[in-house]
């Protein structure tokens, strides 16, 4: 058995401190036993515990475990992760039940049992553990955001576009969930970003988890985690996506993708608010504020053979749609020029903006990838530029055909009609009568279109 973890004992009874240490280093790593409580400070300074079993009473004819309490609560202070199991004496439930409620996560009774004390710490190690991964993912996390999302601003002063940010002001401090629709490149993830930061748990995760790339055999691992030896390749618990963002938002991206099974394992986790590893016999009391999007119309996401309609009503207290860059043209320049002087910085190009027929060519252009597109279309436009001014050369050619003017529109339909008409002659070996019944018309019209093309 590969022994790890750190324990502190405290207790003012030798024989306790003495059994303890015999039982458990057994099973532990490490062992430190101390008579003093007012040494505990200085312990925790100098190692890392896992867990710390405290008795409740020290020195003789104390019972009150008033001691105990007050010890509990400096352990806290120090070191808020650290897990706590107070020693009680036999009887003195009541005291345990206190202390737990002041966040000691259990007790064990004296005379104590070998076994239950060792499942009790085995427990208490691995709270920790996965206390410190929740912490070290939540820094990664911070520390991710700081460097890489600095408070991105959402672009746009249209009608279309004002109304969305209205809803996000309203919606983000309220903690309801908020369904975010759109096109493509639209915006989503910034309006989800946006509703983050705008609400009271703002310092805390916001944890995107795109569910339209993950499989459906590792769905429950990784959003609700695992534990070591549930499946092979698990070698070790893992933290699902949920308890991650525990305290923080939760961002659903493409929600719409979700096939109908892993909608109900989905829904079932929103609704009692627990989830419970893969291999666990446990649920995890979990609170996460969802924020969930997806480019599906709307109509799709009331289709019911396709959508749960129950977890729609519950993704979607508040439902806002981001508008297409098409509808809000007003929207075009300024997100071109933002992103003008964000590239030339960056590329370390002096480029001070867009020529007027540049700019023209910006607005008329429909933009079916979005602010994405138009983006990426800057991007480039300022590394190729020639110019000080960018010019409609640097930006992508438009690949769809302007449409014809009106006089070729009837010549092309002209000739259709001549090349169609020649050939139900030539196929029906110029029977008047089957040419005219396999083209619709009646005899006379086929003879006025055969006079009219000269056939
Ligand atoms: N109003 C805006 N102002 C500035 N940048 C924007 C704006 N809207 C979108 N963007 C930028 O456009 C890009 C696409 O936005 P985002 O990823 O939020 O879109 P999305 O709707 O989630 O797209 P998809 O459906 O493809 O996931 C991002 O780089 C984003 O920063
Ligand atoms: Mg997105």
């Amino acid at each position: 058995m590969d022994k790890s973890g750190s324990i502190l004992i405290v207790d003012d009874d030798e024989d306790i401190l003495t059994a303890g240490r015999l039982l458990l280093r057994r099973h532990f790593a490490e062992v430190v036993t101390c008579s003093d409580p007012a040494q505990i400070p200085e312990l925790l300074n100098g190692h890392t515990f896992n867990a710390v079993l405290l008795d409740m009473n020290f020195g003789p004819g104390e019972s009150s475990g008033h001691q105990g309490l007050t010890w509990l609560s400096r352990i806290q202070e120090q070191d808020p992760k650290l897990v706590v199991v107070m020693i009680t004496a036999h009887g003195n439930v009541d005291n345990a039940v206190e202390a737990m409620k002041r966040g000691a996560t259990d007790f064990v009774a004296k005379p104590w049992q070998n076994e239950k004390v060792v499942a009790t710490l085995s427990a208490a190690v691995k709270l920790h553990r996965s206390r410190i991964e929740t912490e070290s993912l939540r820094q990664a996390n911070r520390a991710l955001k700081d460097a890489t999302v600095k408070p991105q601003t959402i672009i746009g002063d249209s009608p279309a576009l004002r109304s969305v940010l209205w809803v996000i002001e309203r919606a983000a401090p309220t903690d309801a969930n908020v369904l975010v629709l759109g096109e493509n490149g639209t915006g989503k993830e910034l309006v989800a970003r946006e509703l983050h930061r705008l609400s009271a748990r703002a310092d805390q995760v916001f944890m995107a988890v795109d569910l339209g790339s993950i499989t459906e055999s590792l769905f429950e691992s990784e959003l609700f985690g695992h534990k070591k030896g549930a499946f092979t390749g698990a070698t070790s618990d893992r933290l699902g996506r949920f308890q991650a963002a525990s305290g923080g938002t939760l961002f659903l991206d493409e929600v719409g993708n979700l096939p109908l099974t892993l909608q109900s394992k989905l829904l079932s986790a929103l609704e009692q608010r627990k989830v419970t590893p893969v291999g666990s016999d446990h649920s995890q009391s979990v609170d996460v504020r969802v924020i969930a999007a997806t480019n599906l119309p709307i109509a799709e996401l009331h289709d019911e053979s396709r959508f749960r309609q129950d977890l729609l009503f519950r993704l979607n207290t508040v439902e806002v749609t981001v508008p297409p860059l098409r509808e809000r043209p007003s929207d075009i320049l300024p997100i071109a020029d933002h992103y003008l002087a964000h590239y030339a910085r960056r590329y370390g190009r002096d480029i001070s903006g867009f020529s007027s027929s540049a700019q023209q060519v910006l607005q008329e252009d429909p933009w079916p990838g979005n602010v994405r597109a138009l983006r990426h279309a800057v991007e480039r436009a300022v590394i190729l530029a020639g110019d000080s001014v960018i010019q409609p050369e640097d930006l992508p050619v438009r690949r769809e055909q302007t449409p014809q003017p009106a006089e070729d529109d009837e010549l092309n339909l002209d000739e259709l009609e001549k090349e169609t008409v020649q050939r139900a002659l030539r196929k029906h070996s110029f029977n008047i009568s089957r040419a005219a019944r396999e083209l619709g018309l009646t005899r006379a019209s086929l003879y006025r279109r055969m006079e009219k093309h000269g056939l």
